[in-house]
């Protein structure tokens, strides 16, 4: 027996996996609502504007390819913290916040798990439902993964006295991952009012939140998105934030991110810096180049970010019109299922309330993919395949 026959097979991943399949099926009809990418009235997920004159002016400024520092590139860096923090509080704050160059927002939960793993060792809690890679990063740091309720599949609705009840009963340091915006999967979102009750709820039982932060600019725009992590921040909250730039600025590929951990003083960030720049030196040694520049270009030259944010806000408005649309057409032709619901959603993704097998009926007899959970990425919408899924979902509601 050879050394790898011994290796159990595991299943495909639950998102990207699906990718495969789709590429895979050769029915004319199939749609694609499955994996998180923003896509155009053509289905295409286009490189914006922007990045490709930054791209271009890149070409002509950069000379070297040498490696960056362990923790990135620091221009980079400071422009992202800026658009997360906002710039009165990155400025005053900035010496006691670490800030690190990731690869994508993926590497940010991993380089900060395996800092929590290493150092802190607290159990850690998840929203149940989450994106699957949650638990699938931080188990992978060797961490303990526990599940905080979030959302009534029921009700259709985000279940917080639940929530706030279940967080009160945690010990004092757990972990607790929170999305601040377009929270995957299920597009629910706290008030800013339920935002201030988790805080006073987090300072009260000295949790820490640990921020996925990865579509900011989806919902409302690029500073209101980041209304629960600023509130946190002014409330003087110890916390994490992993950002992704894949969304916001198209850059999927070339896997662009931060992660920044709020501490108290000059003096732990430096000691936490020293340790996260073990944690990024032993998995992957030091950020790539390419998608860090293209942000840092953007953000920091006035005519490129203007641009940038018009053509974010167009991908909004788009993801906004087809939920719409979609909402509009489920609630007129459903005769069992209250769908309105859908319209309050954020970002790309929502539950629309379907079972497992209900999603498989659907993938297999028309070729409808979404994850398995029921949720649909409503920017595979558009005016072509609308009605078709829409029918699809109705003739299944009941089945
Ligand atoms: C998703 O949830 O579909 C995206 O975040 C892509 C991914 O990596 O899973």
């Amino acid at each position: 027996m050879g050394l790898f026959d011994q290796l159990s097979l595991l299943p495909p991943d639950p998102i990207l996996g699906l990718t495969a399949a789709f590429n895979a099926d050769p029915r004319k009809t199939k749609v694609n609502l499955s994996v998180g990418l923003f896509k155009t009235e053509e289905l295409k997920t286009p490189i914006l504007k922007s990045v490709k004159r930054a791209e271009a002016l890149l070409l002509e400024e950069q000379h070297s390819k040498e490696y960056l520092s362990i923790e990135g590139d620091r221009g980079y860096i400071q422009q992202v913290g800026a658009l997360v923090f906002g710039q009165p509080f990155w400025s005053r704050s900035s010496e006691q916040i670490v800030g690190v160059q990731t690869v994508g927002g993926t590497s940010a939960l991993k380089i900060g798990g395996d800092l929590l793993k290493r150092e802190i060792g607290k159990e850690l809690y998840i929203s149940e439902p989450t994106w699957p890679n949650h638990r699938g990063v931080f188990s992978h740091c060797g961490m303990r993964v526990q599940n905080y309720p979030y959302y009534d599949i029921k009700k259709n609705a985000l279940d917080l006295d639940q929530l706030y009840s279940f967080l009160a009963d945690l010990s004092a340091g757990s972990i607790v991952v929170l999305q601040p915006s377009c929270h995957n999967p299920t597009g629910a979102d706290p008030s800013l009012a339920e935002w201030r009750k988790l805080s006073a709820l987090f300072l009260e039982k000295r949790l820490i939140p640990f921020f996925d932060f990865a579509y900011q600019g989806f919902d409302e725009g690029v500073e209101q998105d980041a209304k629960a992590i600023r509130l946190f921040v002014q409330e003087g909250h110890e916390m994490f934030v992993a950002t992704s730039h894949s969304k916001n600025f198209g850059l999927y590929a070339e896997r662009v991110g931060a992660l920044f951990i709020v501490t108290h003083s000059k003096l732990a960030a430096e000691k936490t810096l020293s340790q996260i720049k073990v944690a990024i030196r032993t998995n992957y040694s030091n950020p790539p180049l390419h998608g860090a520049s293209i942000v840092y270009k953007i953000l920091s030259t006035p005519s490129l970010r203007k641009e940038w944010e018009e053509e974010l806000t167009g991908m909004r408005e788009r993801i906004i019109k087809m939920r719409g649309l979609f909402t509009e057409a489920l609630v007129a032709g459903s005769r069992n299922k209250e769908f309105r619901f859908l319209k309050e959603r954020k970002g790309l993704f929502s539950f629309c309330g379907l079972t497992e097998s209900q999603v498989d009926r659907i993938r297999s007899e028309d070729a409808i993919y979404m994850t398995g959970d029921g949720r649909i990425n409503v920017a595979g919408l558009n005016r072509d395949n609308l009605d078709y899924v829409v029918k699809s979902i109705l003739k299944n509601e009941t089945r």
